[in-house]
């Protein structure tokens, strides 16, 4: 017998199976040679000011939000997400870089812990060139049980994305899990952007 009840979760799967065949866990890549070694002071979710800096950060105003899940499409909460990545002059926050000239209103690293529906959101910059790399956001994901995920996020139509080794070394479809689409967000901030991009744990 067909009830209401039964004919609500029919309405829902095929949703939910659509997303499950679309969706590998997320791409693994190199940690780098620039993961934050001092997490002291401000290292919140918003890079783009930094507590006592005059200035906020160079660059574009990038909002960085999406959804942490498990490979069945369920939300991971509670999990830690740190990004780090150089300033709008292509420096990191990192003793091993020219940290003299970095842009002090940049915070270059931020952490967070995804919410109960497994939602994150960071305040960033668009991510600039590094010399030798194409534009790329650094992601460390810790979720409770499960492996750590390492990964890097990249931004579509960036003409440096053909030259990059590391982005190049993916298959297609791994470049897809990992490509941001910046678009505008004058409604979430005037002048800002927002990229989109959900992270499947295995
Ligand atoms: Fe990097």
């Amino acid at each position: 017998m067909i009830t209401r009840r039964s004919l609500a979760v029919l309405a829902i799967l095929p949703a939910a199976c659509a997303q499950a065949q679309n969706s590998g866990a997320t791409p693994r890549q190199t940690l780098g040679p620039f993961y934050p070694s001092d997490w002291s002071g401000d290292a919140d979710a918003d890079l783009v000011r930094v507590t006592g800096a005059a200035a906020q950060a160079q660059g574009q105003v990038t909002h960085l939000r999406g959804r942490l899940l498990g490979l069945d499409g369920l939300p991971l909460a509670g999990a830690r997400i740190e990004i780090w990545q150089c300033d709008a002059r292509g420096i990191y926050r990192h003793p091993r870089d020219r940290e003299a000239q970095r842009d002090l209103g940049f915070q270059g690293r931020g952490r967070m812990f995804s919410g109960a529906d497994g939602s994150f959101a960071f305040r960033t910059i668009r991510p600039t060139n590094y010399p030798g790399r194409t534009p790329h956001i650094h992601v460390l994901v810790s979720a409770p049980g499960r492996p750590e995920l390492v990964t890097q996020l990249y931004v579509e139509g960036e003409p440096g994305n053909a030259r990059d080794l590391l982005f190049n070394r993916l298959t297609p479809e791994a470049r897809e899990a990992l490509l941001l689409r910046p678009e505008p967000a004058d409604r979430i901030e005037t002048g800002a952007l927002l990229a989109e991009r959900d992270i499947i744990i295995a």
